[in-house]
């Protein structure tokens, strides 16, 4: 770990790995018997990490020094290995138990007569999983008796995206500067990395891109030039059992390879893919692969020379595959070039018709990353229907943990109650229960490849995060990842007492404005579905029309009559189509369409009532008020814990909460100002509206 002369807990920096001593009246008499550990393999590079973290971790809240062999000599003491590597391991765990135990999982027990805890796991991932669970038990103060406890991942793939570029800037990074690269070089700050691994494989990541999805000149070279700096951060990552993947610019052979091409069924192309792969592998042995985006957004990609997605994918699939890698392919593809007149383009339902014929298509060693809603992680938005709609293909899904629309890390928005509703739709694609959540863990289709990504929220500002409440969603993404059977609450509850303790005021405080943030970011900015009222280029702040007339295909429609975009079958641009039958009627029919999507999908007048028995002006104004309200009320219910709490995480947050309390009135009055001139309709209890 970094120097913690340097970082004390209220900056931020320790994140959930605090490690402090747990105060009375917790269970911290029961640790504090635990200073011997016994470790069957210490020549591993995973294990190595495993040890180091639970001496680091058992010290830390124990207060007392750990000491360490390689069978048991005293008891109780915590016994970690992988089966069959020692005897003190084997005879920890009935086979019963070794053999429920799949690659990344791991068993945790305590023995009634000796007191002994032994982590045991089928490989050194697992005991380094099991290692984060007993800390996170130490560090919620939780008991250590009669620990009875088996885990596997119910994702296969856990996996983070930066989208760092090499000059140091983060692409919607709202936490100062990269912590990979600056001027044009990858850092030599490799402490920063290895503490970055630690916090992601403490929540239970297992693959890291990283680099930005759009990648330029300098970042080409990573593959070449640059490979053995990237080789030694796959070092760093490897020691905490995670991945290294590299997003690669489609037209690699062009950019830096000296070819005139990038077809994907040319030779010479795919020649130079077979050999950049083999250099990479010969350097990293275990390489992830290939994050790409392609055709999307002005990148390049495979329509240039008249093939499609699968051409593209296949032909690095293929380079990769004899090394055992694997290409995950982005399906955030649509018109970025349209013209706001036409009404028959629909952004939403591009990543569908794109992808959806080509199931089949694709190579076993092809990933499709699919973002969590057909048009760009709005606050608010449909799940999208691509997601399990190709029945023969990889998917993972794509969230977005930074929060380029969700506040920017200067307002709270905790994401994971949106994450969990988006895992609970149930597409029906196979039936009833046919839901998102079983898709992603491959349950549905039984792909070999299945799992989660997200866009990373940190950069290089000292609590990671920007908002120290922005930690939440990083910690609760890897959580949820792992078992999306968590609740929002109860992955809110670890984040809080592993961050600040167990202070009850405290705790309490937290969890409620993390619980209530999603909503009240969502009921004073976008109403009812509506997305992308926010300036151009940086996306922060109010700006109805911002994208109104502009190319990017994203549009609300607002006349003097009413508002919201006709997505439906029978009058609209047909995107309910895309969903199974009934969904799609669920959604088509104006009577049955939830509120909270209503405007995704239906163009309909400000006078329309809506479910709750309100005009959807009334509505817009309501919820713009109340929210503000709500948004103030956060900073006030954090006044009460002044004292509770370290005095300069306690001034950072309720700086953040007093911008944006400021901030919510802003957007507050630009939107209620503008549908009030646009309407023409009064707010019928007569508040201010300029
Ligand atoms: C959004 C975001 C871009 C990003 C893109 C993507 O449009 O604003 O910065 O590149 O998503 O996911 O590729």
């Amino acid at each position: 770990m970094s120097n913690s002369v340097l970082y004390h807990p209220g900056d931020g920096y320790l994140a959930w790995l605090q490690y402090r001593r747990i105060t009375a009246g917790t269970n911290v008499d029961q640790y504090a018997a635990y200073n011997h550990l016994v470790v069957t393999e210490q020549d591993d590079v995973v294990i190595r990490s495993a040890v180091n973290e639970l001496t680091q971790g058992m010290e830390g809240i124990t207060g007392r020094k750990v000491s360490i062999s390689g069978k048991t000599e005293t008891t109780p003491s915590i016994i970690i290995g992988t089966f069959g590597t020692g005897l003190a391991i084997d005879k920890s765990f009935s086979t019963g138990v070794s053999d429920a135990v799949k690659a990344e999982g791991y068993a945790l027990q305590t023995d009634s007569i000796t007191g002994n805890i032994a982590i045991g796991a089928a490989t050194p991932a697992g005991v380094l999983y099991g290692v984060f669970h007993l800390l996170r038990i130490m560090g919620t103060g939780g008991s250590v008796h009669n620990l009875n406890i088996l885990e596997n991942p119910v994702n296969q793939l856990r996996m983070i995206n930066q989208w760092d570029n090499m000059d140091g800037s983060v692409e919607r990074g709202y936490a100062g500067k990269s912590i990979f690269y600056e001027d044009n070089r990858v850092t030599s700050n490799l402490q920063r990395i290895q503490d970055y691994a630690r916090l992601l494989a403490s929540s239970g990541i297992n693959a890291i891109a990283i680099n930005n999805v759009n990648v330029h000149r300098v970042e080409s070279r990573l593959l070449t030039e640059f490979l053995p700096d990237v080789a030694k951060l796959a070092a760093i990552f490897r020691a905490y059992a995670i991945k290294l993947f590299l997003s690669v610019n489609y037209a690699s052979t062009i950019e830096i390879g000296g070819l005139s091409s990038a077809d994907p069924l040319d030779s010479d192309v795919r020649e130079w893919w077979r050999t950049a792969a083999s250099e990479i592998y010969a350097e990293i042995p275990d390489f992830g692969g290939f994050l790409v985006k392609a055709d999307s957004e002005n990148r390049p990609g495979p329509f240039t020379y008249g093939r499609d997605h699968a051409d593209g994918a296949n032909m690095l699939a293929e380079a990769l595959k004899p090394h055992g890698g694997i290409v995950i392919w982005r399906c955030f593809v649509y018109n970025c070039k349209q013209d706001w007149r036409d009404r028959t383009t629909d952004r939403a339902r591009a990543a569908y018709d794109h992808f959806q014929p080509l199931d089949g298509r694709f190579m076993d060693n092809v990933i499709l990353q699919v973002k969590n809603g057909p048009i760009d992680f709005q606050v608010r938005e449909p799940v999208s229907p691509l997601l399990g709609a190709m029945p023969k293909t990889n998917q993972v899904i794509e969230f977005q943990i930074a929060q380029e629309y969700t506040g920017q890390q200067r307002h709270v928005c905790y994401l994971i109650p949106q994450w969990k509703k988006i895992m609970d739709f149930d597409t029906q694609l196979q039936g009833e229960g046919t839901t998102i959540q079983r898709i992603v863990e491959g349950d549905v289709h039984g792909n070999p490849y299945s799992g989660f990504a997200a866009v990373s929220n940190i950069g290089n500002d000292t609590n990671w995060t920007g908002h120290l409440l922005a930690q939440a969603n990083l910690y609760g993404y890897g959580r949820l990842a792992w078992n999306p059977e968590m609740s929002a609450e109860e992955i809110a509850m670890e984040w809080i007492t592993l961050t600040f303790g167990t202070n009850e005021l405290l705790v309490q405080t937290i969890l409620n404005i993390l619980m209530n943030s999603w909503v009240i970011y969502e009921s004073y900015t976008a109403p009812l579905g509506v997305g992308f009222m926010v300036n151009p280029d940086h996306h922060y702040g109010p700006n109805v029309d911002g994208y109104e007339y502009s190319m990017w295909g994203t549009y609300h429609f607002a006349d003097c009559y009413g508002m919201g975009v006709d997505r439906t079958t029978a009058t609209g641009t047909g995107y309910t189509s895309q969903y199974a039958r009934i969904n799609m009627e669920l959604y088509e029919s104006l009577e049955s369409c939830p509120d909270e999507l209503l405007l995704f999908f239906h163009h309909v007048p400000y006078n329309h009532v809506l479910h709750s028995g309100k005009t959807v002006i009334q509505h817009i104004y309501d919820t713009h008020f109340e929210g503000a309200e709500r948004a103030a009320g956060l900073l006030d219910a954090w006044k009460l814990v002044k004292g509770q709490v370290d005095e300069e995480a306690y001034q950072h947050v309720a700086n953040r909460l007093a911008e944006q309390a400021e901030h919510a009135k802003e957007w507050r009055d630009r939107i209620n100002t503008y549908f009030l001139r646009k309407s023409g309709i009064a707010d019928q209890w007569g508040r201010t509206i300029y």
